[in-house]
Order: structure tokens, then sequence, then C-alpha cells
């Protein structure tokens, strides 16, 4: 894909007002709205499900991708799915059977992904990736915002653009989420990024508008 695209997690916002939080990343330009959704099972946090969402679905137009770190996330995605959002990716390790829930989250016109924790390896995708839409490459440990990127999960990006090409799905999109910044957007674009996911270095700068308008120059501007 050509164009690449920013993803603000609000995880990282102000939960007593995520409506305003998702307008100012929206008009400086963010692309897709991340939504990041914890149980306190999967993951030892607890964030937001359905209502929030659907609560927020009315304050925007951009695509909704929800990150579930839930466990057995066959229970819930049609609630997600009414709900309004977009993509769906979950964590091959909280369900049994993927392929099910992949295809069923498809039919319903949403795009689903798999997620990857920083210990999960990229053969895993091995029988999935000839039906999924993406794949979410988690470079921090899933559960909350603000930790530090972890730069040896990039070694997983020329594995899996490999298996995309043996398995003939070179259109399956790669989305990085965790500890993305300034500093090292730029370089982590130039290894084929599709979309990436940002919260504390947009939602804890001085100046939001900016952090998102620095962050798409910088994922955009290709390195020599
Ligand atoms: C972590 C979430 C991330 C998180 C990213 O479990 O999946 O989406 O919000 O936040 P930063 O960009 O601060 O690492
Ligand atoms: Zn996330």
């Amino acid at each position: 894909m050509n164009t690449k695209l920013l993803a603000p997690s609000i995880l990282a916002g102000d939960f007593s007002k995520l409506g305003e939080e998702i307008k100012i990343v929206e008009e400086a330009g963010a692309d897709i709205i991340h939504l990041d959704v914890m149980d306190g099972r999967y993951v030892p946090n607890i964030t937001i499900g359905v209502p929030v969402i659907k609560s927020l679905r009315k304050v925007t137009q951009l695509p909704f991708d929800a990150h579930l770190m839930i466990v057995e996330p066959e229970r819930y995605v049609d609630d997600f799915i009414q709900a309004g959002v977009n993509m769906l990716s979950f964590h091959l390790d909280a369900t049994i059977h993927a392929h099910r829930l992949v295809e069923h989250i498809k039919s319903k016109g949403v795009k689903a992904g798999i997620a990857l924790n920083p210990s999960n390896p990229v053969n895993t995708l091995e029988e999935i990736i000839y039906f999924i839409d993406y794949v979410l490459i988690m470079s921090v440990n899933p559960g909350f915002s603000g930790q530090k990127f972890i730069p040896e999960v990039l070694n997983k990006i020329p594995k899996l653009k490999k298996l995309m090409e043996e398995t003939g799905r070179t259109d399956v999109l790669i989305e990085i989420d965790g500890g993305i910044n300034q500093d090292n957007i730029a370089q982590i674009s130039k290894m084929g990024i599709d979309i990436f996911v940002a919260g504390s270095s947009i939602y804890r700068a001085s100046d939001k508008k900016q952090a998102v308008k620095t962050l798409k120059e910088k994922m955009n501007q290709l390195l020599v």
C-alpha cells in the first residue's frame, strides 16, 4: 500500500472528554481512531467497551480500529461491529477458533486483523495469513500506553513480508502498535509499515495537533 495511515490511540487521552480528544486528532489529519479494548484478563488493565465506542461513533466519521485485548473475543465481536467499528483485531492465543472468527468478522463487512505480542513468532500466522486483512505487530506488551518501544520486534517485519510473498498475500496490511514516537517513526516506516498506532506521543504532547502533523510527516518521509 502506498498510503500510510496514522491511528491515534485514545488510551492515552483524557477519558473524561474522549469525544474532544478524537476531534482534536481528526482536525490535525488522523486517518483512523485506534480503540484499545482490555478486559483485565487477557491483559492486566480494563479500559473501554461497547457502550463507549457506540457513543464515540457519533462524534466522527473516521474509521474505528478496535484492538481487542480480551479473552474469548468471539463472544463480543458482534456487539463491537454493531457499535460501528470498521477494523477488528484480536490475539491468536485469546481464542480457539481463529479462522472461524476471522471469517465471521469479514462476513459482516469489517476488516479482520491478528495481533501478535512481542513474544509471538510470525510463523503462527502461516495458516491464517490467507484469510486476514491485516497484522497488528505489538511493539510493547499489551496493557498500557506510554511503554518503551521494543526494537527487537522489528525483526518480524522482513519475516512477515516473506510470508506475505510466499502466500501471495502482499495485500495484507501491517500495523505497528506501541512506543511509536517522533524519534522512531521515520526509521520504522522505512521497513514498510502501513498503519502506525500512537498513543502517548500524541496525547501527552503539549500540542496534540502538532504531534499528529509531525508524526504524519515523518511517517511519510522516506529515508535515504
Ligand atoms: C497497548 C495498546 C496500544 C497503546 C499505545 O496495549 O495496544 O495501542 O495505546 O500507546 P503508546 O503509543 O503510548 O505506546
Ligand atoms: Zn492497541
